[in-house]
């Protein structure tokens, strides 16, 4: 089959862009407003884009709130930090909780039931249950336009300024043990993966 996006002809009962770009990776984002606010949310349009310094970006559409931002963004653009938190199975169920539509003044890491731990460099908190934690300074956002202003989205780009990892992920051989570590992605729909022993797979890049 072929479609073209903007003529919506591809017939199918369900769009399936997403499911075309798997898997994605979920950046759970922490954050805090001015008022010292907690905020938590997942977003799978997330990824990391340089190493040095190692940047990384997501994005995010229409928010509910009335200044029509999602949280994380009203907050990373007025305070400039954020924690990115990596999603693991352990987790899977908050994670999806967090992405509940609530209030500016809700904190979804208490409605979540997860625990909120300081971070070194930057005021934004981090999740304690995650076994990886990102500390981020806000670089710069670019707004991607919609076919409708209910479409529009903006990407959030920040720099990881300091790094957490559980010691238990770090191999004797110092390796990071990722089929320890369990990490989730995004599919279509509703669909998820995991990091396991079974999807793993090696191989040497050429020379
Ligand atoms: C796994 C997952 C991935 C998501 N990815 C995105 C995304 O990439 N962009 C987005 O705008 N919303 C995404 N959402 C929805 C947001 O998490 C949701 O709108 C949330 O309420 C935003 O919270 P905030 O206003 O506190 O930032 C995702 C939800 C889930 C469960």
């Amino acid at each position: 089959m072929f479609y073209e996006p903007k003529n919506k002809d591809h017939g199918l009962p369900r769009n399936p862009f997403n499911s075309l770009i798997i898997p994605r990776p979920i950046g759970w984002i922490s954050s805090v407003d001015e008022a010292g606010v907690f905020n938590l949310a997942p977003y799978s349009f997330f990824n990391a884009v340089s190493y040095q310094p190692p940047t990384i970006m997501f994005s995010a559409g229409v928010g509910s709130a009335s200044d029509g931002m999602k949280d994380s963004v009203r907050n990373i653009e007025t305070t400039g930090e954020f924690v990115c938190n990596l999603a693991t199975w352990e987790t899977r169920e908050q994670m999806n909780q967090s992405s509940v539509a609530v209030p500016p003044d809700c904190d979804e890491i208490a409605l979540t039931g997860l625990t909120q731990l300081p971070s070194k460099l930057i005021s934004a908190p981090r999740i304690a249950q995650a076994p990886v934690h990102l500390e981020c300074r806000y670089l710069k956002s670019v707004d991607i336009p919609g076919w409708s202003k209910a479409d529009d989205f903006r990407v959030i780009f920040g720099e990881v300024v300091g790094v957490h990892i559980d010691d238990e992920l770090v191999t004797a051989e110092g390796l990071i043990d990722v089929v320890k570590m369990l990490a989730i992605g995004r599919l279509g729909y509703n669909d998820y993966t995991r990091v396991d022993s079974g999807s793993l797979f090696t191989m040497e890049r050429p020379v």
